[in-house]
């Protein structure tokens, strides 16, 4: 087989990083080996996300950016086949073959799988692959197992897509309808993974508690019910989810917080706003009441939860007071972690076209107060693990600090440290002794 190389360069959330990984164990049987040098590569994908501003313009300068490569590489007689995949390709594939014609191929979330085939098709016809389609055959039916190691902390899409039509996302018409992967599958997957070598895995969706894969009883099994098959797999120290949607936080997922000592104590669920009418208008089928119900519930199954979301600020019509709201609510949960964006007007999507669009200066003021109660938040929420012995999983060796090791606390927090390289992949007992906003700091002490 020849030797060739692919270069895959990943934008947006974990499910794009979970897609990046596997493309590349899509092409491995076609003799593509990974490689971090662009200029090098046979095979270029850009896997691109769509979910706010500016996300075709980066697009087209990184293009601009690798074109080059690809010419040199002719002049030697050499093809670079270059690809556009993920949200930006679903979104905006026709555009891209129109204004960027040397790129060969265009595929969306769904269509990865037929790369083989693209592959071929690029090389007779000399390019213009265009693959947006949502098949009716299931990428996860059709891809090899992995061809490589796992990293000790893993990722493992179960569910994919959106039904929920909040007003300002891309997603629902990005990664399509909603679907979740049958149990044995996942299982599969997850043993897979964590006999080579992962001992946390994080399950990935859009709306990952909104899972109910098909479970070997023929029944559909909650995300819930998963978990406690999981927990079963020996080896397999933490569980970890996302992103979940408030309302699909059911009380099977609730009590499994309680019952599964490997379900970590994070969780991310974003709320957006704290106030209903901007809810409302976000179409998220949730109040705030609600979410502050989700969270009680949590708190009592789990009290030593930490807590994260998402926020947009500056949604059409947003007003001073349902800004406050916002604030309000942040201020009365108190998370350890949070994002925070403005509003990004995406085309096609309901709230871009509202006539109550937020002025700039007015969302860059409530961003930046949101912000820094946000960081305060952190910075607090670290500082209180100052003195604490926490159990650390070790993921890998720090390449700038040799003799010291990355990892998690059970709250997601990382931990730098100095430890033993035959550490990494197990779960220690470490006494923080310095906290920070980004990272908390302490030493293993072996005997
Ligand atoms: N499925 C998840 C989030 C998906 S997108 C959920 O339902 O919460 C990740 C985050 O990007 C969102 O939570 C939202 O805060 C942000 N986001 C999505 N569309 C946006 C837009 N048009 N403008 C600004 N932020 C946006
Ligand atoms: Fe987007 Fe809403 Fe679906 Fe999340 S729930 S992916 S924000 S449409
Ligand atoms: Fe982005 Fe697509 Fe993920 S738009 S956030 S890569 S689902």
């Amino acid at each position: 087989m020849p030797a060739r190389k692919v270069f895959i360069k990943s934008w947006g959330c974990q499910m794009n990083v979970y897609d990046a990984l596997r493309m590349r164990d899509v092409v491995a049987p076609l003799g593509y080996a990974p490689t971090e040098e662009a200029s090098e590569a046979d095979l270029i994908i850009l896997n691109t996300c769509h979910i706010r501003e500016k996300a075709t313009e980066k697009l087209f300068s990184e293009l601009g950016r690798l074109r080059p490569y690809q010419k040199a590489r002719a002049q030697l007689g050499k093809r670079t086949l270059l690809a556009v995949a993920g949200c930006v390709a679903q979104a905006e594939g026709a555009e891209i073959q129109r204004r960027m014609p040397y790129v060969d191929m265009v595929f969306g979330p769904q269509a990865y799988h037929h790369l083989p085939e693209m592959i071929a098709r690029a090389h007779r016809e000399a390019g213009h692959v265009l693959d947006t389609d949502f098949p009716p055959e299931t990428k996860f039916d059709s891809l090899p197992e992995e061809s490589q190691a796992p990293s000790v902390s893993a990722f493992l899409s179960v569910q994919e897509g959106c039904d929920k039509f909040c007003t300002f996302c891309v997603v629902p018409y990005t990664r399509g309808a909603e679907y979740s992967r049958p149990v044995a599958s996942i299982v599969a997957e997850a043993e897979r993974l964590v006999a080579k070598g992962a001992r946390e895995i994080t399950l990935l969706g859009q709306n990952v508690n909104a899972f109910h894969g098909q479970g070997p009883d023929g029944k559909a099994w909650s995300l819930g019910r998963l978990f406690h098959r999981l927990a079963e797999i020996p080896n397999l120290l933490r569980l970890r989810y996302t992103t979940s949607h408030p309302s699909d936080m059911d009380d099977e997922l609730i009590a499994a917080h309680r019952e599964i000592p490997q379900l970590m104590p994070f969780l991310h669920l974003p709320v957006q706003s704290g106030s209903d009418r901007v809810l409302e208008a976000m179409n998220r089928k949730h109040r705030v009441d609600d979410y502050r119900r989700a969270i009680d519930k949590l708190r009592a199954a789990r009290p030593d939860i930490a807590l994260s979301s998402d926020f947009i600020v500056g949604f059409p019509g947003e007003t001073d007071a349902d800004f406050a709201a916002t604030m309000k609510l942040a201020e009365e949960i108190g998370y350890a972690q949070a994002y925070s964006f403005k509003y990004s007007p995406r085309p096609g999507t309901p709230a871009a076209a509202m006539q109550n669009q937020v002025a700039e200066p007015a969302k860059n003021t409530r961003l930046a107060e949101l912000q820094q109660l946000l960081r305060a938040q952190q910075e607090r929420f670290n500082a209180g693990m100052q003195g604490r012995t926490l159990p650390v999983l070790f993921e890998n060796t720090m390449k700038d600090k040799p003799g010291h090791l990355f990892g998690r606390t059970p709250y997601m927090q990382a931990v730098h440290g100095a430890a033993p390289e035959r550490f990494v992949g197990m779960e220690q007992m470490v006494k923080i002794d310095k906290t920070g906003i980004n990272r908390l700091a302490g030493d293993l002490h072996v005997d």
